[in-house]
């Protein structure tokens, strides 16, 4: 596995890779890697000829210093887990590298960002799609390879790769968890012993709601204060917002409309650490995940 630092060694590599009729699969991360992105490496590895992984703390998507400072760093044990995923090239650049000067084209998602993460993180997005477009262009990758667990995060990169026209496939890949639900997260590695135990209840009050969704009996407002309900009752846990939305469009519902699959996400803290999970129930019921 190449260890590429630099934008130009980025496209200098990629671009020899499509010249030799080569399939790139692009798999966008922040690091501290964890089964999670590495089932994306591996579905990557399967699927393309060769596979590019970026690890890239992007300090615009963050609207918490806090959170950036703290997001865990640890290049030497990622890059140790990317080569036997099959990743050919990590891509592993320096904020000046990313960002020689400050951005100021802006992205504006309108009302797929006025909710949820984009809702309560502002500029989060903005900051996701200059970075994603970034390493989209430097890497002009065939297949770009996201996690369902940043839900609202692959619907906005769906849109960006449909508006600015991408030429790319852009793949969603379904949650990992851990065996007791708990989604994932390099954020869970800052989780004490107490609030890690506790965690799993957030996956836990999802599938609870998802079952009152299925059993078609509450309204969307009620399936939401049973899950609230439910969260108020761990201990130390602060519910930042629970969404009862249309899996498409974002929106939140008041009614149940046939044929359109539902989407249930929340962000909680626990423990000082920020954690978001989702469950997608298609319309026959059926979880898509
Ligand atoms: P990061 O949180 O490191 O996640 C990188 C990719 O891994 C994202 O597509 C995310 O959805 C996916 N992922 C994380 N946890 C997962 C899990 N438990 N199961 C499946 N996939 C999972 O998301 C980002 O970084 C950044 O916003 C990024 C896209 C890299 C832009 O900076």
């Amino acid at each position: 596995m190449q260890i590429l630092t630099t934008a130009a060694a980025l496209q200098a590599h990629t671009e020899n890779w499509r010249r030799a009729g080569q399939r790139i699969g692009l798999v966008p991360t922040m690091g501290a890697l964890h089964e999670g992105h590495l089932q994306l490496v591996r579905a990557a590895a399967a699927e393309c000829d060769a596979v590019v992984a970026s690890v890239f703390v992007n300090p615009t998507q963050f609207n918490n210093p806090d959170d950036f400072r703290l997001y865990p760093r640890l290049p030497d044990a990622d890059a140790a887990l990317l080569a036997p995923a099959g990743c050919t090239a990590l891509f592993l650049p320096s904020v000046a590298e990313m960002y020689p000067h400050p951005a100021i084209v802006q992205f504006d998602f309108g009302p797929l960002e006025r909710v949820m993460e984009g809702e309560h993180r502002p500029g989060h997005f903005n900051g996701v799609a200059t970075v994603v477009s970034k390493l989209f262009h430097l890497s002009r990758p065939h297949r770009a390879y996201f996690g369902q667990k940043d839900f609202q995060q692959v619907a906005i990169v769906r849109q960006l790769v449909s508006d600015l026209a991408f030429d790319l496939e852009l793949v969603a890949f379904p949650t990992v968890r851990e065996a007791d639900g708990l989604a994932m997260s390099s954020r869970n590695r800052r989780l004490s012993a107490e609030a890690r135990a506790l965690a799993p209840r957030l996956y836990q009050s999802l599938q609870a709601a998802a079952e009152l969704v299925r059993a078609g009996q509450a309204a969307p407002a009620a399936v939401q204060a049973a899950a609230r309900a439910q969260l108020a009752a761990v201990p130390g846990l602060e519910l930042e917002y629970i969404a009862v939305a249309d899996a498409d469009t974002l929106q939140p519902l008041t009614e149940w409309h046939s044929g359109r699959a539902v989407v249930l996400c929340l962000a909680a803290h626990l423990g000082g650490v920020r954690l978001i999970d989702n469950v997608v129930i298609g319309w026959f019921g059926e979880e898509v995940e």
